[in-house]
């Protein structure tokens, strides 16, 4: 069983490595994304505007808003590029079983 407060999203073997799924887990969107080492859990909406981020190019360790080209680190969420001057929320991970879980924590609760 994974820790305390971790939702599950889907099982490992549906996520294609560079290919952002979207989930949202009590409100909150979630982008999953499988890189070559790890897979991150990063807030789908753009700190620049309504758009989100599972629809971007992932390239390495980032992923690259489609509507302005910012890119967010997708292990902190930093915004690399602007527009996008502010960061993303990025969640905890954890591979169960097979399962992926995220510790997805509402902005209220932070
Ligand atoms: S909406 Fe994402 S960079 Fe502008």
């Amino acid at each position: 069983m994974p820790s305390s407060g971790y939702t599950y999203l889907c099982e490992f073997g549906v996520l294609e490595e560079g290919v952002p799924r979207r989930f949202e887990v009590e409100g909150v969107p979630v982008s999953l994304v499988l890189t070559e080492k790890q897979v991150f859990a990063i807030h789908d909406t753009c700190s620049h505007s309504a758009v989100s981020l599972s629809e971007g190019e992932v390239d390495g360790c980032t992923v690259e808003c489609w509507l302005h080209g910012s890119r967010f680190d997708l292990r902190t969420g930093e915004a690399l590029d602007p527009p996008a001057s502010r960061p993303v929320p990025v969640y905890a991970v954890q591979i169960e079983d097979g399962g992926v879980y995220a510790r997805v924590v509402p902005r209220s609760e932070r």
